[in-house]
């Protein structure tokens, strides 16, 4: 097949691990016979340097006619002081938004070479396999009103709004019954409906979705139980469907069980052209020292394979490459235990590709 992949490189440790995913990706490419065209494009405070805003109408217009989006990260130290409106992580919202991305599927597995770089203990997360299903263009990141107001006082109002319509809780329910009836079929509602109105309808919308499969089950938690029960037993769940901020903070916290942030991939679905990124962000405090692990983004490079061009024996390839590398003790830092070898960014991703067979 051929497919044009927009590549958006970004900030910070997205400089180091963007070129690891490429690499694995033209390999496939020549070994199953795929075209794919890399076109690369600024993002993020990059482009904030280079044109003043951090997603140039260039880097849209170019995902948008792409069939993909390879993403690395975005922000850094550098920006922080910027205006809401013109920080580099508006760009990763921008670009979510603008091409229709509401779903975002992030899969936290631990591979049996890596139990013990977990901080847990191997019995709690010994064969953990979760998805996280992550609504991604709504609720509190997108409602309005927000803002900062003056008041008459002198004092100021930060305001940020919640919300959700019955048809965006609907569609992300679809994906996430739809992705567990290819899994063990159970799906955990995370919500806080104890509280939140917004949570009360989507608990209420979800029990309505579950209906149209009597095959997979519902479960509903609290947002606070959740993040225990991750820690606590996390083998209970198979999917977590959550709105965008739940969404965010548990797919952290269900990536440090595999070890390490730094090995997240994720996709980004929902319309034409899918996006796909490592859930870690720019790591400005290791940008520039080849020690990032480049694994989440060579994952992320499988998901595309798989969610964006169907090609899943070519994902499995990949993965499959990752597992070997972990099998042979191949590490990078922060995924290290002893007795293996730690390595940096390009070794672990020359690696994998010598792996791809
Ligand atoms: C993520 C990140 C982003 C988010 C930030 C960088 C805007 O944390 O993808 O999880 O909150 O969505
Ligand atoms: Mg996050």
């Amino acid at each position: 097949m051929k497919a044009k992949i927009a590549v958006l490189a970004g900030d910070g440790v997205g400089r180091e691990i963007v070129p690891e995913a490429v690499k694995v990706l033209q390999a496939i490419g020549e070994k199953y016979q795929h075209t794919f065209e890399f076109t690369s494009a600024d993002i993020g405070g990059q482009a904030i340097d280079k044109v003043g805003v951090p997603l140039p109408q260039e880097t849209l217009a170019l995902a948008k006619q792409s069939d993909a989006v390879l993403l690395g990260a975005v922000g850094g130290p550098k920006w922080e002081g910027l205006e809401y409106s013109l920080r580099p992580e508006r760009a990763l919202l921008g670009i979510r938004e603008a091409l229709g991305l509401y779903a975002n599927l992030r899969p936290a597995k631990v591979y049996p070479n890596l139990v013990d770089a977990s901080t847990l203990k191997r019995e709690v997360i010994e064969g953990i396999d979760i998805l996280v299903v992550r609504e991604l263009t709504g609720g509190i990141y997108f409602g309005k009103p927000k803002g900062i107001e003056k008041l008459p006082n002198g004092e100021e109002r930060g305001v940020n709004t919640e919300v959700y319509t019955t048809e965006e809780i609907r569609r992300i329910g679809k994906v996430a019954f739809e992705a567990a009836r290819k899994r063990r079929k159970k799906v955990t509602s995370v919500d806080k409906a104890n509280v939140l109105e917004s949570s009360e309808l989507w608990r209420r919308v979800m029990i309505e979705v579950q209906k149209s499969y009597p095959d997979v089950e519902l479960h509903h938690i609290y947002v606070d139980n959740a993040a225990m029960q991750l820690v606590r037993n996390p083998r209970q769940f198979d999917v977590m469907v959550c709105n965008n901020i739940f969404g965010d903070i548990l797919s952290d916290e269900a990536a440090m069980l595999t070890g390490s942030i730094g090995m997240l991939p994720s996709a980004s679905i929902g319309a034409k052209v899918g996006l796909f990124e490592p859930i870690h962000g720019s790591a400005p405090d290791i940008a520039g020292k080849n020690i990032a692990n480049p694994i989440a983004t060579i994952a992320s490079a499988g998901m595309m394979l798989s969610y964006a061009f169907k090609l899943e024996k070519e994902a499995e390839a990949i993965e499959q490459a990752i597992v070997k590398t972990l099998d042979m003790g191949y590490r990078t830092k922060d995924i290290q235990s002893p007795g293996t070898r730690v390595v940096g960014t390009t070794e672990m991703g020359d690696a994998i590709l010598r792996n791809l067979s």
